[in-house]
């Protein structure tokens, strides 16, 4: 086992959260799981007895998010990783366009994300190799459509957490930001689209992982899926306004009927 690790990490109730909880608790880390669903987390707990630390919250409640800190400090007094998974994702309907779809992805991805920094970054300065991961996507890669809510979220938490990291090395807290490509969890379950080169959330997992003790800056996947979108993204925009503007819906036209 490489050296017991005091991580906190979040969105650990399903997907690629629950899968990083099972994989960190049997390399026999100390982990405290945030969601908002108590039931999974407390599950993962009964499984691995004294290692997991169950803290529900709704990312999205300051003052709650809050607590979860003063818990984990009271349990451990310090962090060395904080893995910031927690996400949700709403697709742009663009004959409905809505403003409060917009604010319910941006205040669950983006300030709930940036509510759980502000709990961790005491913790971090007190641990041991310190190390701040936040959770974008590979949809940053490349505007894609019916995405400009879910991809905008996560273009900010890529500058959010690029930008930390220049202020964080000062106190030796390394950042990682993952980007995965498309990954088989409940989140991406209703999706009626084609989702190249999908992996399961263990595969995910044991990636994001692996790239974490590294001590990564950046962790994308799966490989051939990123350099295309990459590829795409960084095309002429005419080329890639081409290329990618098949992959639209047709608007309902309701306004019409
Ligand atoms: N799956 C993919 O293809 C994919 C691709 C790129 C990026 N990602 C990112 O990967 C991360 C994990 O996603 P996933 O695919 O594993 O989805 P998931 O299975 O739906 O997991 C999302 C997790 O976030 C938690 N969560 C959501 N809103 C929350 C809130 N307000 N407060 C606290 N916890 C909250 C959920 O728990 P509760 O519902 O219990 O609160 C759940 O544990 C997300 O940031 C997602 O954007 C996923």
């Amino acid at each position: 086992m490489s050296t017991q690790k005091r991580i906190w990490l979040t969105g650990a109730s399903s997907g690629i959260g629950q899968s990083i909880a099972e994989q960190l608790a049997i390399e026999g880390h100390l982990i405290a799981v945030s969601a908002r669903r108590e039931d999974p987390l407390q599950q993962l707990a009964d499984r691995f007895p004294g290692q997991i630390l169950v803290l529900p919250v709704d990312m999205t409640d300051a003052d709650a998010v809050r607590q979860v800190g003063v818990r984990i400090e009271n349990a451990w007094g310090a962090l060395d990783w904080a893995i910031l998974n927690a996400g949700t994702c709403e697709y742009v309907d663009i004959a409905e366009f809505e403003s409060a779809m917009f604010q319910r992805v941006m205040q669950a991805n983006v300030q709930g994300t940036v509510q759980c920094i502000e709990a961790a970054l005491p913790l971090l300065r007190k641990g041991t190799q310190p190390r701040l991961v936040g959770v974008g996507s590979s949809v940053t890669f490349c505007p894609l459509p019916r995405a400009a809510a879910y991809g905008a979220s996560k273009a900010a938490i890529r500058y959010l957490f690029q930008s930390l990291e220049l202020d964080l090395a000062q106190w030796n807290i390394g950042v990682t930001l993952v980007s995965p490509g498309f990954v088989e969890t409940p989140l991406t379950a209703g999706n009626d689209f084609p989702m190249p080169m999908q992996v399961n959330s263990d595969d995910a997992a044991a990636i994001i992982i692996k790239g974490i003790e590294k001590g990564k800056r950046e962790v994308s996947f799966p490989g051939p899926f990123i350099t295309v979108l990459k590829l795409m993204g960084s095309l002429p925009n005419r080329l890639r306004f081409a290329l990618t503007k098949g992959m639209a819906r047709p608007a309902s036209n309701k306004e019409a009927s």
